[in-house]
């Protein structure tokens, strides 16, 4: 009986710990909306406070075309480490970043919103 209990939480633990394969994307877009859509888009071409996010999978940060971005706010592609990391500390990878966004510490949701942003 014992026995069956530990295996049944190991079970669980190692469903945890595959983080990305059980990200969800529709509540991605619900955490999109309610942290992310008020200064950005994710279609094509429109314009918000933030630069648009259509087609950031791979993107170099820093490069839509008229964009001001805050100096210094270049060097990494948007993948999924790189993304990852800024969402969780927008300041602690660019410290002067004009993103006023204070970070997602929750490991689970930021997954959901990679998979909906499609960045892998
Ligand atoms: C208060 C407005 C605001 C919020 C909220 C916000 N951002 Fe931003 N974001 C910005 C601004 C402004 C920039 C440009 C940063 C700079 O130039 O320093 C930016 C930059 C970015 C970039 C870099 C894009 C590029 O072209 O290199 C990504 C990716 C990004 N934000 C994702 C997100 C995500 C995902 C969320 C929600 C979790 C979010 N942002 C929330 C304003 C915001």
């Amino acid at each position: 009986m014992k026995l069956q209990l530990l295996v049944a939480s190991l079970g669980i633990v190692s469903l945890m710990a595959s983080g990305s394969a059980s990200a969800d994307a529709a509540k991605g877009e619900a955490s999109f909306k309610k942290n992310c859509a008020v200064c950005h888009s994710n279609k094509a071409g429109e314009k918000k406070i933030g630069p648009n996010l259509a087609g950031l999978a791979g993107r170099q940060a820093g490069t839509e075309a008229g964009f001001a971005y805050s100096p210094g706010f270049t060097g990494v592609a948007w993948d999924a480490a790189n993304l990852n990391k800024f969402i969780e500390n927008p300041k602690g990878m660019f410290a002067k970043t004009k993103m006023t966004f204070p970070g997602m510490k929750d490991a689970a949701e930021r997954a959901d919103l990679l998979e909906f942003l499609g960045v892998k």
